[in-house]
């Protein structure tokens, strides 16, 4: 059975110059203790749908329409009160930046004693053992000191380290970690990433990732879903998105990771920028950047079609599998999109059970 399944969700921010559509069809499901990750540029929606899940859209933002159903609750109906109970307890959630989740005038192990009684019936020296198998769990060495301490004493890898065993204190169902590792350095960045990997497979924890970075994405992610302007435009598993992307945004943001340029070599960009949403492009959002585009693409939406491994929303696409249908000799499908691209990339996507 699914763990969360979102439907059709449309996020909305009301300004004065009209009705912005953050999130526009957002379907997804997510299994118990898998990994998925959302992936696309800045702008993109991803923090949103991160926010949506929790409830968190704040004014102007609102759920205009859809679905979001944690064990078949509805959760987009539930009051800030309700909805309380679940966050922390069923889906944590971890940010780019440690202080938006600690206090900087509590010591670590005021606040997750803090957070343990708030949600439990244990007596505060239960909380404190909890706390300190929780640190030692994301290996933080001599935890009974750490405890004492406060978050300005940590490194910032460390910080990170006891945001995950805050996030893990009341086992939640779901972890959203919204780029986690941003603004790390690389080696911590995937000490951090190898951590949070192991943590929730350990702990049997789905984890939804939210990343600009696919590099990042595929050393965690199970399956990847990418975003462009508030839709998704392709899913499958990370295996196949990194190796053989179907949609043209994907490909850029593969082609622009450094692995993909020689040493010395400029990044290979996607050209122009993600559109303001308030002035969104007709047809495909992504046409005025796509070196495929067709007439059609600036006139109406690509279906969202499933080619046997991936889900890809593009006219391209869909006209290569409507060519194959027609061709009845055809015995595999071959992507010509990607031919110039090297996928012999340094980069290790992950499937479960692997450390
Ligand atoms: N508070 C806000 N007010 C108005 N628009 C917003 C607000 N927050 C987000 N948006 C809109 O939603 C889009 C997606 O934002 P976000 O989810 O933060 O992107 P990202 O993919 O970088 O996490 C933004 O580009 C912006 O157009
Ligand atoms: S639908 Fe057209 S513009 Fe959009 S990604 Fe596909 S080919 Fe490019
Ligand atoms: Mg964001």
């Amino acid at each position: 059975m699914e763990l969360l399944n979102v439907h059709n969700l449309n996020v909305n921010f009301q300004l004065k110059q009209g009705d912005l559509a953050a999130l526009i069809d957002i379907s997804f499901s997510l299994k118990k203790g898998e990994r998925i990750a959302f992936v696309g540029e800045s702008g993109a929606g991803k923090s949103i749908l991160g926010f949506s899940i929790v409830n968190l859209i704040s004014k102007p933002g609102y759920i205009k329409s859809g679905s979001i159903k944690l064990h078949d609750n509805e959760l987009s109906h539930l009051s800030n009160r309700q909805m309380r109970h679940i966050r922390g307890k069923r889906i944590a959630m971890i940010f780019q930046d440690p202080m938006m989740t600690l206090n900087p005038v509590l010591t670590i192990g005021e606040q997750m004693v803090e957070a343990i009684l708030s949600h439990t019936d244990l007596r505060k020296k239960e909380a404190k053992n909890l706390a300190i198998e929780k640190l030692v769990q994301v290996h933080i060495a001599s935890p009974e000191n750490r405890f004492d301490q406060y978050p300005h004493e940590l490194s910032g890898g460390m910080r990170q380290r006891v945001i995950i065993a805050i996030a893990l204190l009341l086992t939640p169902d779901i972890i959203i970690a919204d780029e986690p590792t941003t603004a790390l350095d690389v080696t911590i960045q995937a000490e951090i990433l190898e951590l949070l990997k192991q943590i929730c497979d350990d702990n049997n924890v789905a984890l939804i990732l939210i990343s600009h970075d696919l590099g990042v994405v595929s050393r965690v992610a199970e399956r990847t879903i990418v975003m462009y302007a508030g839709r998704i435009v392709e899913q499958g598993p990370t295996l196949e998105i990194i190796n053989d992307p179907q949609h043209p945004y994907t490909q850029g943001l593969l082609n622009a990771l450094p692995q993909m340029s020689l040493p010395g070599q400029r990044l290979n960009q996607i050209s122009g920028s993600m559109p303001s949403l308030l002035d969104r492009p007709s047809g495909c959002a992504f046409h005025e950047r796509c070196p495929y585009a067709m007439d059609k693409c600036k006139q109406g939406l690509p279906e969202f079609l499933f080619n046997g491994v991936s889900h890809v929303a593009c006219f391209m696409v869909e006209d290569m599998l409507e060519d194959l249908n027609n061709d009845a000799d055809s015995t595999y499908f071959d992507n010509e999109l990607d031919e110039d691209l090297d996928t012999s990339l340094e980069i290790q996507p992950q499937t479960r059970g692997s450390k």
